[in-house]
């Protein structure tokens, strides 16, 4: 299904501009240009997650405006590299990397993370995907790309905001699709691909309270700029994104979609 209610464009191409940046702000507390489920608590805790230091080399897929990776390359001087499908987010994340002076540590491209990673093999110490995976056909296949690139002792982390907990109707499904493709996970599928692939020490990590906040703060953020909100959207993408975000709240709220972060290694032993 392709999107009829439009995210992603309208969230970087206004990157910049004060009423987004407010909604952020009030959304998640802290602003790194997300458009994501993930709580400024999450963005905490995942460099530990990843065991990152100032030597470890990172990617992360579905990187949007870039705002966490250049957050993480700052607090922890990794080097990263980000990927997305989006072209005015990677525009705005190399240009918020070259006014931030991270240049030298965070790089960013264009790339559809579903069609293979564009790196050798063994490239990275960590490979992460904060609310991405989900919108990437062949996840069996995306997984071995991201085994592949991944140095043996190296760990990935990704979240997957679809996973089924109950019974949805199609309305409610077509609402939650409205803005792009997606793929919906059955419970235990996720831990299954990823064991299948090689990885070891899978560890799943309940956080569908987390979405469910979120969506409700991001939901109650944006009604409150309604009038600037749809004079740079239009109504119909006001109200068709307030109908998703309401829509995430009550089934997160409800748990009959889930949301989990998965963290595994890729031991030594490892092909
Ligand atoms: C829910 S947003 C998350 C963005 C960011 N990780 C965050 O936490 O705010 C999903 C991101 O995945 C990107 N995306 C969707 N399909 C993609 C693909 N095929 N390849 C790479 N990125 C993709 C979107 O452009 C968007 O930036």
């Amino acid at each position: 299904m392709s999107a009829n209610v439009d995210l992603y464009n309208s969230a970087y191409a206004n990157y910049g501009s004060e009423v987004y940046q407010q909604v952020r702000l009030e959304t998640y507390g802290q602003d790194f240009g997300q458009t994501s489920w993930v709580t400024t608590e999450e963005s905490s805790e995942i460099p530990e997650m990843l065991r990152l230091d100032a030597h470890s080399s990172v990617l992360e897929l579905g990187c949007g405006s870039g705002g966490y990776a250049l957050h993480l390359a700052r607090s922890v001087g990794c080097s990263i590299t980000g990927v997305d499908v989006n072209a005015p987010g990677v525009r705005n994340a190399n240009q918020l990397a070259a006014s931030q002076g991270l240049e030298a540590l965070a790089r960013f491209a264009e790339s559809d993370a579903s069609k293979g990673l564009l790196f050798p093999e063994q490239a990275f110490d960590a490979v992460f995907a904060n609310d991405v995976l989900c919108h990437l056909p062949e996840r069996l296949t995306v997984l071995r790309e991201m085994f592949r690139v991944l140095k043996p002792g190296g760990r990935m982390l990704f979240s997957d905001a679809l996973v089924i907990g109950g019974m949805i109707s199609h309305e409610e499904i077509a609402t939650r699709s409205s803005i792009g493709y997606y793929v919906y996970s059955p419970p235990g599928e996720n831990e299954r691909l990823i064991a299948q692939v090689g990885f070891a020490q899978i560890r799943a990590i309940d956080t569908t309270d987390n979405a469910s906040r979120i969506a409700k703060r991001w939901h109650q953020a944006r009604e409150k700029r309604k009038n600037e909100l749809v004079a740079v959207e239009g109504s119909r993408n006001f109200n068709g994104l307030q109908a998703f975000l309401s829509n995430v709240h009550r089934l997160t709220t409800e748990r009959r979609l889930l949301r989990y972060f998965y963290l595994a290694d890729k031991e030594h032993s490892s092909r």
